[in-house]
């Protein structure tokens, strides 16, 4: 039997920002799918092209060239007229920033903005929209929702702040919701309640979700699937549970082996990766993780001269896929050594 068409389908996905230094393709041929009621956690370190992917699938770049395939519930986005993408944006997809206070306009109250927002989308009276306002803050675990819809985005913390942001996003019921970092700025008590919130309103609501992040903890507690991305690229792409337990990409085996442990002594050294990301400027011919990877130095001259050479393709079983020509085998990984311990940063 086939599978089923997934909400949210993305193909060789490119974004290149003309620059006065040379166009710079911060994102190079992503695919990657989202089916309903799932969500895909897109993993990466800062400058890896997480954000402009996000971006790219609303429909948000101006001035960048975007081509490749964006398929939402069977409809190309890519080239769709500003109008119609409008139309689509709140209503089927929607989302949310790492900063809530620059997302909330200061001299509205919260109720007001979000009651604004279904009253844009669905055409609503006002005081539908308002009461649909109240059940979003509600439902988004706001204490006393009829008051503080009536307050102002200043009188609130920093986690409720979010929360009103998740409110405004799905006041308007869309089937697919980006969250682009949006626990980052908060402390890590309130970072685990958003996300539990978010992981209760995917389950009932059946979203599907992406979660952008740079925190492999937050991908263990919220993602069915994720994509690590490096230098605008797919490095690997894998169900959770494989991708902690068989990491197959040594820049995945670096991002894990950077995460602290319980059994860390005080005083161990954090584990990080040596070297920083590549230039999205001039991109090197071969592997773009070459200069910093443990296991190309641990290669022979040939292996070396293969991954400064020639661009690795993914490839694996299904589900499952490695940008890398040498890639961990699964069975092996469990017993290996990190590539990375000792390594000094
Ligand atoms: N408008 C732009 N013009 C030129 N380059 C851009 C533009 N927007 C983004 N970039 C570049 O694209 C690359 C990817 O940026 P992006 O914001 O997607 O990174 P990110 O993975 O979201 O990082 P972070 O974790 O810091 O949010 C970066 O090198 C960035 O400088
Ligand atoms: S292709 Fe080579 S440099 Fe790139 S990740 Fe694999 S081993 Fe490392
Ligand atoms: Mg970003």
């Amino acid at each position: 039997m086939a599978a089923p068409e997934p909400l949210l389908r993305v193909r060789d996905l490119t974004v290149t920002f003309p620059t006065p230094r040379g166009p710079v393709r911060a994102v190079d041929s992503l695919s990657f799918d989202v089916p309903h009621g799932r969500t895909l956690g897109i993993v990466g370190e800062s400058g890896s092209g997480k954000s402009v992917t996000s971006l790219a699938v609303m429909g948000l770049h101006t001035g960048a060239e975007v081509s490749g395939s964006v398929v939402l519930d069977g409809r190309e986005l890519v080239g769709l007229p500003e109008r119609e993408l409008n139309r689509l944006r709140g209503r089927r997809m929607a989302m949310v920033f790492q900063d809530p206070l620059s997302s909330l306009h200061p001299y509205y109250t919260v109720g007001e903005q979000i009651a604004e927002h279904h009253r844009v989308h669905f055409g609503s009276r006002r005081a539908t929209a308002r009461a649909r306002a109240v059940e979003a803050l509600a439902e988004v675990g706001i204490p006393e929702p009829k008051r503080r819809a009536g307050e102002y985005p200043h009188q609130f913390s920093g986690g409720m702040r979010q929360r009103v942001m998740i409110a405004m996003a799905l006041v308007c019921e869309p089937d697919l919701l980006i969250a682009d970092e949006p626990t980052t700025a908060l402390d890590v008590t309130v970072q685990a309640q958003i996300l539990d919130l978010l992981v209760r309103l995917q389950r009932e609501r059946r979203l599907s979700v992406v979660m952008i992040t740079h925190d492999l903890g937050v991908v263990a507690r919220v993602a069915h699937e994720v994509l690590v991305m490096y230098g605008g690229r797919a490095a690997e792409q894998a169900p959770v549970d494989a991708l902690f337990a068989e990491p197959t990409h040594p820049y995945t085996r670096g991002l894990l082996d950077s995460l602290p442990r319980l059994d860390d002594r005080d005083d161990a050294p954090l584990r990080a990766i040596p070297g920083s990301p590549p230039s999205l400027l001039e991109p090197a011919p071969g592997c773009a993780f070459a200069p910093r990877c443990a296991r190309a130095a641990a290669g022979t001259a040939e292996e070396r001269e293969r991954c400064a050479s020639e661009r690795p393709r993914l490839a694996g079983t299904e589900g499952h896929v490695t940008a890398c020509h040498f890639p961990a085998s699964p069975a092996s990984v469990a017993s290996a050594p990190s590539p990375y311990e000792g390594v000094e940063s």
